[in-house]
């Protein structure tokens, strides 16, 4: 799904969208290498690293996807098992219930979280899409940092409880129906990549004069 604009109508963009798309060709998975790359940081880099060339950046991109939406999948089974748990009248199912739980809780949550938090980071820090350039990486990064935490200092203990007890209470049937939400938007602003980059990289840009000739390629999304 690349959306294209011809190099002649990108000049009638309104200045905004063509910022934009400039923005967006140099973030283009398919066009990306090494050689390609601006020496220096581009404007509204907060950190720079050095960016990650085209293999390991692709690579890369498909793990974090996996394990993030394995993260989302794995949410979605652990809300299965908590209303099964919090809705029988049969205590040994709901004992089973709660084991399950702890399967998730001892060997997944934090791991897959954690991957997913990292490998996020890496693919922000180290590709034109920076970490507080565009709006969708930003926010992504906030939710990611806040859900991780949670996870890791509220739900798994939660599940340690009430695999100890063999019963579960309401919190923890909301905990991870808040979550899921919380994935499914994570995941749909990965792939829609809206509202464009943020108010500090659009200064910078416009304070280093940076919108004119540093792409000229056509413009083009990764989604
Ligand atoms: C629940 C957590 C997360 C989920 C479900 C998720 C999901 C995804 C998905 C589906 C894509 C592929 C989008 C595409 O190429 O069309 C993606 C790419 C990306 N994600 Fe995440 N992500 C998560 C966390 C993070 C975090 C915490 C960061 C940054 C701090 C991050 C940064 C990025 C970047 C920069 C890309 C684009 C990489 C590239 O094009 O090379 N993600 N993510």
């Amino acid at each position: 799904m690349s959306a294209s604009v011809p190099a002649e109508a990108a000049i009638h963009l309104p200045v905004r969208a063509a910022e934009e798309s400039v923005l967006y060709s140099e973030a283009s998975t398919r066009d990306y290498s090494r050689c390609r790359t601006p020496d220096r940081p581009a404007p509204g880099t907060v950190f720079h690293v050095k960016p990650l060339k085209r293999s390991a950046r692709r690579s890369l991109l498909v793990a974090h996807v996996a394990v993030s939406v394995g993260w989302l999948g794995l949410t979605v089974g652990l809300l299965a098992l908590a209303i099964t748990a919090f809705s029988t009248a049969d205590p040994a199912t709901a004992r089973a219930a709660t084991r399950a739980m702890k399967v998730f809780g001892d060997w997944l949550i934090v791991p897959v979280a954690l991957f997913s938090l990292f490998s996020g980071l890496v693919l922000a820090l180290g590709t034109p899409w920076g970490l507080a350039r565009h709006r969708w990486v930003w926010t992504k990064f906030w939710l990611t940092l806040i859900t991780v935490a949670l996870s890791v200092f509220s739900l798994r203990p939660g599940i340690d409880e009430a695999a100890t007890r063999g019963t579960v209470d309401a919190d923890l049937v909301v905990a991870p129906s808040v979550a899921t939400a919380a994935y499914l938007f994570i995941t749909a602003i990965s792939v829609l990549k809206p509202w464009g980059p943020t108010r500090r990289s659009h200064r910078l840009r416009r304070s280093a004069g940076a919108g004119k000739g540093l792409d000229e390629r056509t413009p083009r999304r990764t989604a």
